[in-house]
């Protein structure tokens, strides 16, 4: 018999399973904050290796931590030599599965690999942080049969990620548009990922398996993936007037739009503001301004859905930047995974702070008190 009076939360939707000190957001009002700062001040006056350090360290640094934290981020860029064999045999992969693949086995040849500490776990996560750029590029160098592009410690982590791209070095614009990227990417509180990476925490494993694992639940199409699939629905609208059919053709047949809906957001992502004025800027500047066209048009195709909390989410303009600066689709989720590694990395240092098993419950509604029989009787 089904237990009676069982109240489910399906998705865990709308249930709060801890306290947090480093990501507000409010969902309603399109409010996302930093250890306290806007977003949009974050965006507009700060850098990925600042953000980085406020998420870790709980304040801004001065310009000496400043300095003393670059230049960690930059001596820890190279990988062991090991790694890349194993990347030539899985070469073929999508590289969000290298790129799991790779930070798991990093584990074995960390320095700190046995220290589970919360000042081991945050030098661990600085590390990956610093490498996860050199694994996603080595990778996409080795598959196109070149020889991986060694960092270039004069470029800040932006600047060094697009140059390993290959080994040209990029304009100041296209790193301003990642750094400011990765910063968008670096925290959103308790999205499918970073529950992941708690829930692997809350065993007290290391945070390599955590990361490993949040990569996994990233490289999914409702979550990370979606960069990808915007691409793919702008190429496929061609030019501005098909997208309003297209849209219709989509919703009529119970489709997503992919860029569109969030789980917490039911006002516009407060990401996406950014991004969407980048998208502009950089088509505009490229004359290749039919991508912008395209995705406006599909925004104006949705509008009649953000009665229903349906806007677009970061996801939407992000694809299009990482096409306008030469990247290839299947690096648009490892990109949203290196702007992520330091949220991961302070999410995981909280729940070791104060950690606790997650273990919520299951309602069972199979069979019950079934006769076993043997196998040759069945
Ligand atoms: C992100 C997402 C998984 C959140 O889903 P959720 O909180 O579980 O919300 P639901 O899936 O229950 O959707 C609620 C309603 O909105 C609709 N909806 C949500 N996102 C939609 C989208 N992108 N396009 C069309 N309809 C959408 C659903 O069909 C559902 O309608 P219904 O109540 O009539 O069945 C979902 O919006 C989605 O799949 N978006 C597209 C993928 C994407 O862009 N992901 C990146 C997220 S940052």
């Amino acid at each position: 018999m089904e237990k009676k009076n069982v109240k489910l939360y399906r998705g865990l939707q709308g249930v709060y399973f801890d306290r947090t000190q480093t990501t507000y957001i409010d969902g309603s009002n399109g409010v996302l904050e930093y250890r306290g700062y806007n977003i949009h001040d974050l965006a507009e006056k700060s850098t990925f290796e600042e953000v980085a350090y406020l998420l870790i360290y709980g304040d801004l640094p001065n310009q000496k931590q400043f300095e003393d934290f670059d230049t960690i981020l930059k001596s820890s860029r190279s990988l062991p030599k090991k790694t890349f064999n194993v990347i030539k045999n899985i070469k073929n992969s999508h590289p969000m599965d290298v790129l799991r693949t790779i930070v798991s086995m990093l584990a074995s040849f960390d320095e700190d690999r046995d220290d589970n500490s919360v000042e081991g776990t945050i030098r661990k996560g600085i590390r990956l942080t610093a490498q996860i750029p050199t694994i996603v590029m080595a990778h996409h160098n080795i598959r196109n049969n070149r020889t991986p592009i060694e960092p270039d410690n004069n470029l800040n982590h932006a600047g060094n990620f697009l140059y390993m791209l290959e080994g040209k070095k990029p304009s100041q614009n296209a790193i301003n548009l990642m750094d400011k990227d990765f910063v968008l990417h670096a925290d959103h509180g308790s999205n499918a990922s970073a529950f992941t990476a708690r829930v692997v925490s809350g065993t007290s494993a290391d945070i390599h398996g955590a990361i490993t694992a949040g990569i996994a639940a990233l490289s999914g199409p409702s979550h990370g993936g979606a960069a990808e699939d915007v691409m793919q629905m702008a190429r496929e609208i061609k030019t501005p007037e098909n997208a309003e059919a297209y849209v219709k053709n989509l919703l009529s047949n119970k489709k997503r739009v992919m860029g569109f809906g969030h789980r917490v957001y039911r006002a516009e992502d407060p990401r996406a503001i950014h991004l969407k004025e980048d998208v502009k800027k950089l088509s505009n500047e490229l004359g290749q301004s039919e991508w912008y066209e395209i995705l406006v048009s599909v925004q104006k195709a949705m509008a009649p859905y953000s009665r229903r909390g349906i806007h677009v989410n970061v996801d939407f303009f992000a694809g299009v930047i990482y096409h306008l600066n030469g990247i290839p689709q299947d690096l648009f989720v490892p990109i949203f995974t290196v702007g992520r590694i330091p949220g991961w990395t302070v999410q995981i240092v909280e729940q070791f702070q104060h950690n606790i098993l997650i273990r919520p419950l299951l309602h069972y509604t199979g069979e019950r008190d079934r006769k076993y029989i043997p196998i040759e009787n069945r």
